[in-house]
């Protein structure tokens, strides 16, 4: 069976957050059970796209209304990430560094789609299967099923995962002479409140949609940034699967990226020496439970609560406890970050670093995450795999991953609203919880030996894909 996944990111070749690290993990492990995955991907001028070796695999002509475009299909030469890897290259338009945030970025899209459907029906290449990922490749169960130029394709089932419903790729009207021919009885497929909406399109005509969590499935239908009633009505489509962690690239006993590697045995000392790297260069005391936050600093992670909460922190707890933040967004809580006097218990680095990330993981007593909205959340997975305790807000995908430790079994502290009363009240938790050494290091090892690992979210997809191609 072959699966095109189709996606802004993959890691490691374009990430900007969890949905680079789902596309760089799933296919690997879905290759592994059979399924003859591959990803197709815009091109990013990136250090990956620099470093490997790609070979030009299609050369093809399209239109973006009345303005034609030439684009190039690549295709990584030697499987290094375990799956095929393709590349949709167009000069001018899909060759630039940054995955987002281009002004021109609907066209890029928009593009992208075309191309891939176009290089599929010009080369006659087997699909089983479209998985698209998010709003960014959302028009192509539309495309496939209502475009003249892709009539061939209707028939393929098409599985939509949503892995964050805030963000939907809207388009005006005045767009819609970018899309190819269509039927024009179809068009109202295409609106949502008055505008082009790519992922209810994608919501609409899909044949199933899964979400990166139970969960996250229901909540979408009360809290879905103006998609509610769509989620209510197409509910019978739904199926919620929860993440998994790639072990390849997160575990701390083989983990490259540490300054010092640990197993659920060693976990004690792997700590300490990882947390007495990572203080010294941010100038934090290692000997006060150090809490950490990373991520995009945008108000779906609660990111605008922090710099009040660390603040109010500092003030209450003084010597008690350390935070460190890593991550970037929103330019005021940037700044509100930066304005917060660094201290030996209070530090930030504003910017992406993997490496950073990983360490920050493995030093961490904690990690704090606040979430509004949280469809999976990856980091409280990567915490726990690394011995830290997750103090989360109670939602999607994080109440689906982390019990409370007043619960039986439990590992981690959840708070009901993205309050700072509410966070506050659990960072104080922590720190009672954190003097209680016997307590934290049972904890860690409950935490390091739970199994969030892909194989069995892949059998489920795997199912999904097996139930559709068995109907036709
Ligand atoms: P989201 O996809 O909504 O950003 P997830 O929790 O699913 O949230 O995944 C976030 C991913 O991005 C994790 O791998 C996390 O470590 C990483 N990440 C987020 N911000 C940064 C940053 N500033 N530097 C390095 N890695 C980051
Ligand atoms: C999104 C969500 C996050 C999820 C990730 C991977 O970016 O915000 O919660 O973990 O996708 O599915």
């Amino acid at each position: 069976m072959t699966v095109f996944n189709l996606s802004a990111e993959c890691y490691p070749v374009a990430k900007v957050g969890g949905l680079g690290d789902v596309v760089g993990a799933l296919p690997k492990y879905l290759v592994s059970e059979g399924i003859d995955a591959k990803v197709i991907l815009p091109f990013y001028d990136k250090i990956f796209t620099q470093t490997h070796t790609f070979e030009s695999v299609f050369k093809g002509q399209s239109n973006l209304g009345d303005q034609s475009f030439a684009f190039e299909v690549l295709k990584e030469s030697t499987n290094v990430l375990s799956f095929e890897l393709y590349l949709i290259k167009i000069p001018g338009l899909i060759d630039r560094t940054e995955v987002y945030c281009y002004p021109d970025e609907i066209k890029q899209f928009i593009a992208y789609q075309i191309s891939v459907l176009e290089w599929v029906i010009t080369q006659n290449i087997k699909v089983d299967i479209f998985h698209c990922h998010d709003h960014h490749s959302g028009l192509v169960p539309f495309l496939i099923q209502y475009a003249t130029r892709f009539d061939s394709l209707r028939d393929i089932p098409t599985v939509l995962t949503i892995h964050n419903a805030q963000y939907q790729g809207w388009l005006g009207w005045d767009k819609f002479n970018y899309l190819p021919n269509i039927d024009v009885s179809k068009t109202g497929l295409l609106d949502w409140a008055g505008c082009i909406n790519s992922l209810a399109t994608a919501v609409k005509c899909c044949t199933r949609y899964t979400t990166v969590s139970p969960g996250y499935l229901q909540e979408l239908k009360t809290n879905s940034n103006g998609l509610e009633h769509l989620f209510y009505m197409e509910q019978q489509k739904g199926l919620g699967i929860i993440n998994g962690i790639d072990p390849d690239v997160w575990n701390p006993n083989t983990d490259t990226m540490l300054a010092h590697n640990y197993s659920i045995t060693t976990v004690k000392k792997g700590k300490e020496n990882n947390k007495k790297a990572l203080c010294t260069q941010f100038g934090l005391d290692d000997s006060k439970p150090l809490i950490t936050f990373i991520g995009r600093l945008v108000l779906e992670k609660g990111a605008d609560i922090l710099p009040y909460i660390i603040s109010t922190c500092l003030e209450h707890y003084k010597s008690e406890v350390s935070f460190l933040v890593l991550g970037s967004g929103e330019k005021y809580i940037e700044e509100a970050l930066s304005n917060i006097s660094i201290s030996h218990h209070y530090n930030f680095f504003i910017g992406y670093d993997e490496q950073l990330s990983h360490r920050i993981y493995a030093a961490a007593d904690f990690i704090l995450m606040p979430s509004r909205v949280e469809p999976c959340g990856l980091n409280q997975l990567y915490a726990l795999k690394y011995g830290t305790i997750p103090i989360v807000r109670s939602t999607g995908g994080l109440k689906d991953t982390v019990i409370d430790v007043e619960e039986n079994n439990g590992y981690g502290i959840l708070f009901e609203n993205t309050t700072p009363e509410d966070a506050i009240q659990a960072i104080a938790k922590a720190i009672t919880l954190y003097k209680n050494t016997k307590k934290i290091a049972a904890l860690r090892k409950i935490a390091m030996g739970l199994n969030f690992s892909w194989n069995q979210s892949a059998k489920q997809y795997i199912q999904l894909y097996n139930s559709l191609i068995t109907k036709l």
